[in-house]
Parts: C-alpha cells; structure tokens; sequence
C-alpha cells in the first residue's frame, strides 16, 4: 500500500488565535499546489487555536492536530480535553506520548495506550511520539526502549485501516537540540518499529502505516531524510513556526509523493 507522505507542525506552547490565523491562511495559500492525493500536511496548535486553525484553513486539504488528549469520554477532570472535544472543534489527529509530555508531564506508556484508544473510537488518528534518551542510546538500550514503547502503547488496539494510526519517532536527544538523527540511524529504527508493527497487527498493516520521523527537521534535513524508506514524513517542532521554513519542508518532501 502506498504511503502519502505526511507533514506534521508541533508548535508546542506558541501562538496566539490571531497568530494562528494569519500562519493558517498563509499556509494555505502557499500550498495550494500540494494535494491530498501527493500528500498530507497539518499543524499542532495549542488548544486554545484549534478553531481558529480549522476555521482558517476550511476548504484546504491541510488537517488540524492537537498535541494532546485525555481519555476519558466527559467527567470530572479540570483542565482536560476529550477525543470528541477534539473532533468537534475539527481536529483529524492527535499528538501523544510526545517526550515533553513523558518528561514533565508523567506520561507514561499506560496512559499514552489509552489515549489512544480514546481517539481511535472518536475515529481521530493517533500520532503516538516514542524515542529513547541520549543515555539510553549512549547504554545501547535504545531499541528494546522504543521496543516497550510501540508494544504497550498499541497493545489491544485494533486500527482497520492503516491510516488509522501514525507512529513519530522522535529520539529524545534530538529534539530542539538542532542535533538531528543521521537518514541512517532514523531509517534503522522505523525499520524496526515496522517490524514490531507487523508482529502486532499484520503485514499489510505494518507496510501501510505510516512512521515520521522527529527531531530537530529544517528544511536543510528533510531531503535527505525522507530519501529513506521507512521514513514516511516528519515531525516538526521548531522548524514549523515559520510558514516559510515550514513550506520548504512541505516542499522538500514533495519528491518522494
Ligand atoms: P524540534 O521538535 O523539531 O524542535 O526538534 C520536534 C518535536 O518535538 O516534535
């Protein structure tokens, strides 16, 4: 099965809603070119821009993510957001398990599972971050942590499409360092998470689901790094926060659609 590339801009804690606007219908208007059918672009805001980002960018083929969930349906959670919240401002992906998260946040592989499996039943397309630590690269436990990662995270679930999920590897030591994975060391380890993919679900699964990879990707990187097989797209964070930097990245990737 084909893989459309996908672009994905994290723009963490930045931007305002009028901000939001102005870098959505720039976006738009930059990418006219760029269809769905050649591949796919979204952005992240935080959630207080998520409908100022879906309102600006209607009538494109460019998506709007949120960087986070909470699992449960509705209750007494202060400060959390639901899956159908998330689809009802006109969200199509979520962010979990981003490092941030797992580090300051306590997020762990049993709640990054349940999140989900929240989106899934809300028909909203989990992009489940994972990734080791430079200590854990350094002590050569990466794969068996990234391993741990992909299996607890997907246990049980049961996408039917493989666009039903998108996996980001994201090494930690990469990100917002300006310290990227070499194309070789990113390819090595989607290569595997593809594998693990396939022992979980299936092949057809595993050759359809699409894996990005994350960590300090400029337009200077992306070229290089989507030359690889198993890299399917990226996972922007600093570099997105530009429309222009964040378009040459769109663009770069043009070429393997
Ligand atoms: P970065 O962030 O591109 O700034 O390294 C990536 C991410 O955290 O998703």
């Amino acid at each position: 099965m084909a893989r459309i590339p996908l672009i994905v801009g994290n723009w963490k804690m930045y931007k305002t809603t009028a901000e939001t606007t102005d870098f959505c219908l720039r976006l738009k208007g930059d990418l006219s070119e760029a269809t769905p059918q050649q591949m796919e672009v979204a952005v992240a805001p935080p959630f207080t821009a998520l409908a100022a980002a879906a309102q600006a960018l209607r009538g494109s083929s460019i998506s709007v993510s949120a960087q986070d969930v909470f699992w449960a349906e509705s209750g007494a959670y202060t400060g959390e957001v639901s899956a159908k919240m998330l689809a009802d401002v006109g969200c199509r992906f979520a962010i979990i398990g981003h490092s941030e998260r797992r580090q300051y946040f306590g997020e762990t592989d049993d709640s990054v599972h349940k999140k989900a499996a929240a989106l899934m039943k809300e028909a909203l397309i989990p992009i489940l971050c994972l990734g080791e630590t430079l200590s854990e690269r350094q002590g050569g436990s990466a794969f068996a942590v990234v391993e741990r990662q992909t299996r607890q995270g997907l246990k049980g679930l049961a996408p039917k499409n493989p666009r039903d999920l998108v996996i980001a590897y994201e090494p930690v030591w990469a990100i917002g360092t300006g310290q990227t994975a070499t194309p070789e060391q990113a390819q090595e380890m989607q290569a595997f998470i593809r594998k693990l993919v396939g022992e979980l679900f299936s092949f057809p699964m595993s050759q359809g689901v699409r894996i990005l990879y994350g960590g300090s990707v400029k337009p200077e990187t992306v070229v290089d790094l989507m030359a690889m097989d198993d890299v399917d797209g990226a996972l922007v964070g600093g570099a997105s926060l530009d429309v222009k930097s964040f378009v040459q990245i769109v663009r770069g990737s043009l070429a393997k659609s």
